[in-house]
């Protein structure tokens, strides 16, 4: 990989020791994909939070590190609510290491933002046509299939070291070739707002991590662009998708995939709730004001009889106040900063129920605990005592 005269020197330790070890992780990753070269990134989002996900080792990788990023860069999730961790069960000395990771994250200049929806909070981190060097898999996703920028699914000591030096190695999807459609997907069925969870879940299993093409009858939201993304990251690791009309063609001979109603329909079956479930999560990826004002609508003058948390970022929390103080009213509580699989909090269940395709995909592996689905009317009926 070339790198111009000024990377050289960073690369050889002129320019103090954390840009040379930034700058090796880079060139390691650039020479291993083929890179031809860096290119500038206007954000990072670091993965690589959760106490439970990168342990003692992890911790004390970053807290040797030196340096200062020098373009935005937030963080994933963490594994744990950074204030109301004791609510959530989790022992002093998980916190406590969790609190250190991302202090030592706040000491490199990383804003402790701990969200896997940065597009939600901060619209300035990526627009469309930018290079992004994001890690969490939903958010780099949704960055390249409905932002529109452009980014690789980054480790985490990659991003951070993409946020180090400001760049990124070029290869990948930061290039035209590897963004061209791989599968047309026709969906035939006229989904609701919950079966996008369920029909990434079905499409990631089957493409893998190509480019899927949908057709769809009717537009997705943004709120439906976001669950199905997530969830074909999970079952799958597709990092790009197109679905809008004018978005580029399959090459021909391109594999097709019909999805139907029936199809959905199995999978819903095949996770149907029951009396095992001890415990409901909504929030994967974390939810979006008007999901919380979904939620809030739904909890109206109810009581939760089983546990029921939403997760979200702290920014969308604080900014509606109102919508928090309206689900907590029924005994069921608003996460900040992380989230139902990189938390242990949900370590003592044996089953979670989930509206999230992506969620249904992590909990039986991440958490060992067994997995349901269903749509939030659905969740949030269970939870207040429903069947
Ligand atoms: Fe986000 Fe956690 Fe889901 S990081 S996408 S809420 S698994």
């Amino acid at each position: 990989m070339h790198l111009s005269r000024e990377e050289e020197r960073a690369y050889q330790g002129e320019l103090g020791d954390g840009l040379r070890r930034a700058m090796e992780i880079l060139v390691v990753l650039g020479d291993i994909y083929g890179a031809d070269r860096l290119i500038p990134v206007r954000s990072v989002q670091v993965a690589g939070v959760s106490f439970k996900t990168i342990g003692e080792a992890g911790l004390e990788w970053i807290k040797d590190l030196r340096g200062r990023v020098v373009v935005p860069a937030v963080l994933n999730p963490a594994g744990m609510d950074l204030s109301r961790w004791r609510e959530m069960g989790i022992d002093e000395r998980f916190a406590e290491k969790q609190l250190e990771i991302v202090e030592a994250y706040r000491r490199l200049g990383v804003s402790p933002d701990c969200t896997c929806t940065p597009y939600q909070i901060r619209p300035d981190l990526a627009r469309r046509g930018d290079h992004l060097a994001w890690s969490e898999s939903s958010a780099v996703s949704f960055a390249n299939s409905v932002i529109g920028a452009r980014t690789n699914r980054e480790g985490g000591p990659s991003a951070l070291a993409a946020a180090l030096v400001g760049k990124t190695p070029r290869y990948g999807y930061h290039l035209e070739e590897k963004r061209i459609p791989t599968h047309v997907i026709t969906v035939d069925s006229d989904l609701k707002a919950s079966d996008y969870g369920i029909l990434g879940y079905i499409v990631g299993k089957e493409v893998g991590d190509g480019v899927p093409r949908f057709i769809f009858r009717k537009r997705p939201d943004v709120d439906d662009l976001k669950a199905l993304g997530a969830a074909m990251a999970a079952s799958g690791s597709v990092a790009l998708y197109y679905f809008d009309e004018d978005a580029p063609s399959a090459p021909k001979g391109s594999e097709e995939i019909l999805v139907s109603d029936k199809d959905l329909q199995e999978v819903r079956e095949g996770f149907a709730p029951d009396d095992e479930v001890e415990v409901i999560a909504i929030g994967c990826p974390h939810s979006s004001e008007r999901e919380l004002a979904e939620v809030a609508r739904l909890l109206e003058g109810k009581k939760v009889e089983r546990e029921l948390w939403i997760c979200t970022a702290r920014a969308i929390a604080e900014r509606r106040a109102d919508l928090v103080a309206k689900i907590e009213r029924s005994g069921a509580r608003v996460f900040c900063d992380t989230c139902m699989v990189v938390s242990p909090a949900g370590d003592r269940y044996r089953k979670m129920m989930v509206n999230s395709g992506k969620a249904l995909a992590y909990v039986p592996t991440l958490c060992k605990m067994k997995a349901a689905y269903g749509s939030v009317e659905e969740c949030v009926g269970r939870a207040t005592g429903g069947v």
